[in-house]
């Protein structure tokens, strides 16, 4: 099936046609509001926030750091943009591993006593480059911990180095890990848990205001949260299986005093996708009920939010109020959870519109925000509309749908998207991100990732020319 591309789609008028076509209920806003009034540009007061307009920053990484850690000049430029954009809550910068053995790749960022100062100074960069335009004192900067768990590639980007919480008889079997490899015990999960309360008492000293203790995305919070047939104290019951959160949120408020806590979750899951018949994606086989997708409804491709919505009690109860909501996972189901034209190299071609996908995510946050209205709600997803980004942002702040849109690949082909939108300029067609999805597909290939398509910088590389060939696979 052919799926029309956004920048066909030119008018208010075909928009709504185009999403009545296949079957997608979004709202948008026609007229863009500018100047103090507008909605994207209220401030986000109260409860000791005070966060200057409604534009976030997703975390995004590089693969770029040094191999003990340390920011390099590439990650120090993407903080650069990412003060640059306007948008005055960035939500952790990107993913950064308590303990080596947690790092997605040998490139991450650590937190640790010895890149402390390198952090400090990440922070500043994004900081300076945000007040040579506008005042910082509402600029609001978390920092992601992250242990990557299952997905762990600490030493080479082609080695998987899992830790596991249960055995997932799909993930286990499409990572080539055998029924009974060996799962993490309850005393190194206590370890990992020191090692978040070790991270947020550093983010406090770099100057961080909050920390995002990561639950999403198929890394080790997130499993946690499916980890039903785990005996023990970490899973089963859902107290269980939120225990590992409970006991760092305790350790931080103990250790870091003041420092604000949030949490980034995939709020639903899906079973894991493979490739089908003609390259499209098609859900793995499985017999009866799915119990591993976090927030699913038991089919494997449908949403049952109950759990998701004790998550969220759970945190009012913790009074952790900063929550991003996300979805799936990159590694087994990436149309859920950054939907694209183009997929990239290890994924499968479209089994579904990725508008579909882009209101599957802004939904579940809009039925999050009903039933929390006192929690601060990110929104994720939105790069894939492209044209009609502002339109679609302005309509969910304004009805209060989400209190911030995050922007994710949008902020690296286009930095100043956020700005553009609320000053009222025109929006520089050729920087929209086409989620070309070379940004994840560079990664896979071993390299550094950034906006190769569209980005001056990212185009001169060397790279861009193998990824024009290895990404059309
Ligand atoms: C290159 C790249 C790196 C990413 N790194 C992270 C990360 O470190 N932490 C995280 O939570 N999400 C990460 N993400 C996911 C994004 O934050 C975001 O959820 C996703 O791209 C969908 O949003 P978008 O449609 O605005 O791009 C990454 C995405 C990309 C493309
Ligand atoms: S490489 Fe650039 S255009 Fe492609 S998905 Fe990433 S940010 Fe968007």
């Amino acid at each position: 099936m052919k799926y029309k591309r956004i920048a066909q789609v030119k008018t208010p008028e075909a928009f709504a046609d185009y999403l009545r076509e296949i079957g997608v209920a979004l709202e948008f806003d026609v007229e863009m509001q500018v100047g103090e009034d507008a909605p994207l540009a209220q401030l986000y007061g109260g409860a000791g926030f005070k966060i200057g307009n409604r534009f976030c920053v997703q975390p995004m990484e590089g693969w770029d750091g040094t191999t003990d850690g340390r920011p390099t000049e590439l990650t120090a430029r993407r903080w650069r943009r990412f003060g640059e954009s306007g948008a005055k809550l960035i939500w952790g910068g990107e993913a950064v591993a308590v303990l080596p053995e947690g790092r997605a790749n040998p490139n991450q960022l650590m937190i640790t006593k010895e890149t402390l100062d390198d952090l400090a100074s990440l922070r500043k960069t994004l900081q300076t480059a945000h007040s040579q335009r506008w005042s910082t004192n509402d600029l609001y900067i978390g920092l992601q911990l992250t242990h990557s768990g299952r997905f762990c590639r600490p030493n080479d980007k082609n080695n998987l180095e899992p830790k596991i919480l249960y055995a997932h008889p799909l993930l286990n079997a499409k990572f080539g890990l055998d029924e009974d490899f060996p799962v993490l015990s309850d005393g190194e999960i206590e370890e990992i848990i020191v090692a978040y309360v070790r991270a947020a008492v550093l983010a406090q000293e770099a100057g961080f205001h909050f920390v995002d203790v990561k639950h999403c995305h198929g890394y080790l919070g997130h499993e946690f949260l499916s980890a039903v047939d785990r005996p023990g104290k970490y899973g089963g019951s859902i107290e269980n299986r939120t225990r590992f959160l409970r006991e760092i949120v305790k350790g931080i408020r103990c250790a870091a005093p003041g420092l604000a806590i949030g949490v980034r979750l995939s709020a639903y899951d899906f079973i894991p996708f493979k490739v089908g018949e003609d390259g499209v994606g098609e859900a793995e086989i499985w017999e009866g009920t799915y119990p591993y997708a976090f927030g699913g409804d038991g089919s494997g491709t449908g949403i049952d939010l109950t759990e998701t919505h004790k998550f969220l009690s759970l945190l009012e109860e913790l009074d952790v109020r900063l929550v991003n909501i996300t979805a799936g996972s990159p590694y087994y189901v990436p149309h859920v959870q950054r939907p694209a034209m183009y997929p990239p190299s290890d994924g499968y071609q479209l089994c579904e519109d990725p508008l579909v996908g882009v209101a599957r995510m802004v939904h579940a946050a809009a039925e999050l925000k009903a039933k929390h209205p006192g929690l601060l709600i990110v929104g994720t997803g939105y790069s894939y509309l492209q044209e009609w980004l502002p339109n679609v942002a302005q309509n969910v702040v304004r009805t209060g749908m989400a209190d911030f849109v995050g922007l994710g690949r949008m902020v690296l082909s286009y930095p100043e998207m956020a700005t553009d939108i609320l000053t009222g300029k025109p929006l520089q067609r050729k920087r929209i991100c086409r989620t070309f999805s070379h940004c994840t597909t560079g990664p896979r290939m071993g390299m550094v990732s950034g906006c190769y398509p569209l980005d001056e910088y990212y185009k001169k590389r060397p790279e861009a020319a193998l990824l024009k060939e290895g990404g059309k696979k």
